[in-house]
């Protein structure tokens, strides 16, 4: 295949066109498009796609090794996995036939790194549009090379070698996220992490900010009203419009988002504007 790419917004957020991941790709063809994701700043997206479940399986297998059943391990949601198909989390506001959830309806609605409080999150996820609402739905990202580096040089120096903690309990307590953790608060506060605030990305050797508003709760060793001073104006920064790209989904979009360099964000404000029904994989490891 002749892949090319076409920048959706300056430096950040590439789509490949030329490509039809139905069809078996070669080993140039997947570098050609790894090499895109990198250079695009984490955010690589393939238009008019026809692709059954394994097919998009297959094609994440290229980038990395897919999770069974997600990166975190939920009881509650098992249910939200397509049949058959561990690999495919359904994010989705459709209901059965008697009311029960599809999918989960509410994943992301509020800026985060998937699992950033794990010690090892994951890779990436690859999200696919079956069905979309005639309007809103929208992901938007922020391109976390790009926050570090519009920073000013005594921000950088002050930020370099600090740590913060990231928990889970972050985001329950802030957020409608993971109602299944109210009045479990013990389970969500133990699952938490530390990563450094300025952190090099394993493959471009890029430097980026790495905190996040949903789940980075203080920078460790500092007073809590300057920690709360420093991620506030951090989270205000990353998320300038400067800084973001948002896509407008289509249908049969395949969009492929590192985890390890953007935050993103999904917009919930299309409930009364129909079904938009997601199939997501995750990636964990980089292919050797
Ligand atoms: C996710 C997520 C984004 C979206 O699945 O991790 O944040 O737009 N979803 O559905
Ligand atoms: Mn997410």
């Amino acid at each position: 295949m002749s892949i090319t790419f076409h920048m959706a917004t300056p430096n950040f957020a590439f789509e490949a066109r030329d490509v039809d991941i139905s069809q078996p790709l070669s080993a140039a063809d997947v570098a050609q498009l790894r090499k895109g994701w990198l250079d695009a700043g984490g955010v690589l997206f393939l238009r008019k796609q026809d692709i059954t479940p394994d097919q998009h399986i297959d094609f994440s297998r290229h980038f990395g090794n897919v999770y069974d059943q997600g990166p975190v391990n939920n009881p509650a949601l098992a249910g939200y996995y397509l049949e058959g198909y561990p690999q495919i989390f359904q994010v989705t506001n459709k209901k059965l036939a008697d009311g029960r959830p599809v999918g989960r309806e509410d994943a992301g609605t509020y800026w985060h790194s998937d699992a950033s409080w794990q010690p090892e999150p994951p890779t990436g996820s690859l999200l696919y549009a079956r069905e979309l609402p005639s309007t809103g739905g929208d992901t938007i990202f922020a391109n976390m090379y790009q926050a570090y580096e519009t920073l000013s040089e005594p921000m950088k120096k002050m930020l370099e070698g600090l740590e913060a903690q990231h928990t889970l309990l972050s985001a329950v307590l802030q957020t409608s996220y993971a109602k299944e953790y109210v009045g479990k608060l013990d389970q969500a506060q133990s699952k938490n992490a530390v990563h450094p605030v300025i952190k090099t990305h394993p493959e471009t050797g890029r430097k980026l900010l790495f905190v996040n508003p949903g789940f980075t709760s203080h920078i460790i060793g500092l007073p809590r009203d300057e920690s709360k001073a420093i991620l506030d104006y951090l989270f205000a920064h990353s998320t300038k419009p400067d800084n973001v790209y948002r896509h407008v989904w289509q249908l049969g979009d395949l969009l492929m988002w590192d985890n390890r360099s953007v935050m993103h964000y999904a917009v919930p404000n299309y409930k009364a504007f129909g079904i938009r029904y997601m199939h997501r994989t995750t990636i964990k490891g980089i292919p050797q």
